[in-house]
């Protein structure tokens, strides 16, 4: 085989749903021919696609590195970053690409998150402190160990992709499933020793469509991108939150502002980093 033969880009097939609500009766599954040289991402094929053959399809991407999570979509029959998976890893000549499962189609493979962020925000996602002085006026950072970030900081590489609700079979029967991302950030926060927030976001958690409607299927942490593993969240909040009402919890208390940094005493000598041999 030539050298330039070797190095021609082979070719996949796109296979790509097209949907303009309001113009399209139903959604359409439209073929593109894409080069697909090594390395190609999904994402780059799209891109491709729009500078090359069709400047109308639509999806949603920014960052291209697997952090903004805006990439999420059904990708042979998976919800995967686009940016963050090769063609060639997917081991076949046709990339059939649709929206997340789960969520209505604003257009092509745009998904409507609104709600996925509605449900996000209710669960107050942030520090909750009973005495609200230090967050207005801080004057220290709160105390944090390392044994403490341990307990939370998994759960807190979540980027709101929305693959997991798009793989959840409980929010594919019940919309109003509160569903694994806000649920595992809720006990992101609770688990966090900074916090005191378990009591406010009670009601939520108890509700009828909440942490209690998971029946443990594992659909979302198998398909997270992130390894947060929001099934296992839900299971840990389950459990300390049923503790919690049984009275079998102490009541939380966030931890105390750290002492500033010229008064910090190292519980252990450090070992000194070694000088500078050049
Ligand atoms: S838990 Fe994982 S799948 Fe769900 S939104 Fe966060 S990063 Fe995405
Ligand atoms: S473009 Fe940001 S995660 Fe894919």
């Amino acid at each position: 085989m030539s050298e330039s033969h070797a190095n021609a880009p082979q070719k996949v097939i796109f296979e790509v749903l097209r949907y303009i609500p309001g113009v399209d009766a139903k959604p359409r599954m439209q073929s593109y021919e894409v080069p697909a040289p090594k390395g190609l991402t999904v994402l780059d094929g799209l891109l491709w696609i729009k500078e090359n053959l069709d400047p109308t399809l639509s999806w949603r991407s920014s960052c291209r590195m697997g952090v903004c999570g805006s990439c999420a979509m059904f990708i042979n029959g998976l919800p995967r970053l686009a940016c963050a998976n090769q063609v060639a890893h997917l081991h076949s000549d046709k990339i059939i690409i649709k929206p997340l499962p789960n969520y209505a189609i604003i257009r092509d493979l745009v998904p409507d998150l609104e709600p996925f962020f509605a449900k996000h925000a209710a669960i107050k996602p942030f520090l909750i402190r009973k005495n609200i002085e230090e967050l207005d006026n801080p004057t220290g950072e709160f105390f944090q160990s390392k044994e403490e970030l341990v307990n939370y900081i998994q759960f807190a590489y979540c980027i709101k992709c929305g693959a997991c609700l798009s793989a959840c079979p409980t929010v594919a029967t019940d919309d109003a499933y509160l569903g694994p991302q806000a649920l595992a950030q809720a006990w992101r926060y609770i688990a966090d020793a900074r916090d005191e927030g378990a009591a406010e976001r009670e009601e939520e958690i108890f509700s009828a469509h909440g942490a209690f409607r998971c029946h443990f299927a594992g659909a979302c942490s198998e398909v997270c991108p992130k390894g947060v593993d929001p099934a296992f969240a839900i299971q840990l909040m389950k459990q300390f939150m049923f503790k919690k009402k049984l009275g079998g919890c102490k009541e939380q208390h966030g931890s105390e502002l750290a002492p500033p940094v010229e008064n910090w005493v190292p519980k252990k000598e450090y070992p000194k980093a070694p000088e500078h041999s050049l």
